[in-house]
């Protein structure tokens, strides 16, 4: 049985991002979010919810891009803080001690410590009601040359990423099975199917 709830974004897990952009005069600010996901591979687009009386909802309207910084396990508790304080009362990055760096393509700060930065073009901003919608082409990715292998792949077992279920941080354990190999059918199967 089925229990029907009444219609919410329970959609799970969701990411948790720092997007970070340029403030007056000052190092940049940091926001936390959740509300955020791939919405295009080519161009490569992501698309963040903002709640227009954030800081960032006006500052990222202003400097038109902004970065999105994937934060591992070791600075959760810099990431729940960016998602408490308003950039309009504290200094985040002095505050948390996070580290601005100047990105390649746009003019937003990427940080540091999050072993995975893309910095985004605003592409256009929709309006939905509680949250506008933001989209950010992505015009330059940096990851962490310790995070790649010989291969030259990103091993994702050291990016230590977390996602957020309904108001917690859930930590990701292991990967559990390739995708895209038709796993009902047995990996056997289904190179018959694609004839190799
Ligand atoms: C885990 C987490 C996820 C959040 N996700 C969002 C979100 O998707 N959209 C949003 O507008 N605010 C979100 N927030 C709230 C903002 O991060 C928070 O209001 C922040 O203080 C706004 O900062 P600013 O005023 O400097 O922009 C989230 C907060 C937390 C802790």
């Amino acid at each position: 049985m089925k229990v029907e709830r009444k219609p919410s974004p329970l959609l799970y897990p969701c990411p948790v991002v720092l997007v970070a952009c340029p403030s007056d005069g000052g190092k940049g600010n940091i926001i936390t979010l959740a509300w955020v996901g791939v919405a295009c591979s080519e161009p490569p687009t992501i698309g963040v919810a903002i709640r227009p009386s954030r800081f960032s909802h006006g500052l990222i309207q202003k400097s038109r891009d902004f970065t999105v910084n994937i934060p591992s396990v070791e600075i959760l508790r810099e990431v729940d803080y960016c998602g408490v304080f308003s950039g309009r009362d504290v200094d985040k990055f002095a505050k948390t001690k996070l580290t601005p760096a100047p990105a390649k393509r746009v003019k937003s700060p990427i940080i540091k410590e999050c072993p995975v930065n893309l910095e985004c073009a605003l592409k256009g901003v929709h309006k939905l009601g509680s949250h506008d919608l933001f989209l950010g082409e992505v015009v330059a990715v940096h990851v962490d040359d310790r995070l790649i292998n010989e291969k030259g792949e990103v091993d994702y077992t050291k990016t230590k990423p977390f996602v957020y279920i309904q108001g917690q941080y859930w930590s990701l354990q292991k990967p559990i099975a390739r995708s895209d190999v038709g796993l009902l059918e047995g990996d056997r199967n289904l190179r018959k199917i694609r004839g190799r």
